[in-house]
């Protein structure tokens, strides 16, 4: 199949992914993938998300996450927008394993090349969303309706 998707610097943050072909809504892009680890063990070598704004983590289950910084793909780099035109949607498996949860990185819009691919990460910290962790997590998405953070309101 040919490539339909690129990294390269983004002018929302570091390195981020970008269409090169055509991509239509409801197709899905590329997986999320790397190393599977329990929270406890990603807070006990990452921290709690109050020392960083950075993450390369993305949860699967209350059971565990994956850490991309360990056998990431591509789709690490895709960084997060407050107006995205992508989701990332988590297919648990029928057999009742954690470990074989995936997570599909998915167009909601069609998608132009060109385009920066973005969907919005919800990031929920299990410590209190403070206006300091807030601006530790600044959002430079540049949507209008841009939330300012990439922290989601707990509720
Ligand atoms: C999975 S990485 C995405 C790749 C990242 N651009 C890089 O070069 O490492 C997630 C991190 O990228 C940054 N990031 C992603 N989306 C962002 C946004 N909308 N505004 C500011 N920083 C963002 C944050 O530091 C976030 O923790
Ligand atoms: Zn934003």
């Amino acid at each position: 199949m040919t490539r339909r998707i690129v990294a390269r610097r983004s002018p929302i943050h570091g390195n981020g992914v970008f269409a090169v072909a055509p991509i239509k809504k409801g197709e899905e892009i590329i997986e999320y993938k790397g190393t599977l680890m329990t929270h406890a063990e990603a807070d006990e070598l990452y921290g709690d998300g109050g020392e960083t704004g950075h993450t390369f983590l993305f949860t699967l289950n209350d059971e565990l996450l994956i850490d991309a910084n360990r056998k990431g793909n591509t789709a690490r780099w895709i960084n997060h927008s407050c107006d995205p035109n992508c989701q990332a949607v988590i297919e648990e498996n029928t057999d009742g394993n954690p470990r074989k949860d995936r997570v599909l990185i998915e167009a909601i819009r069609n998608i132009k090349p060109g385009e920066e691919l973005t969907y919005d990460y919800g990031i929920v910290l299990d410590v209190p969303h403070t206006a300091r962790l807030k601006k530790l997590w600044k959002c430079l998405c540049g949507s209008k309706n841009c939330t300012g953070t990439l922290l989601k309101s707990k509720r």
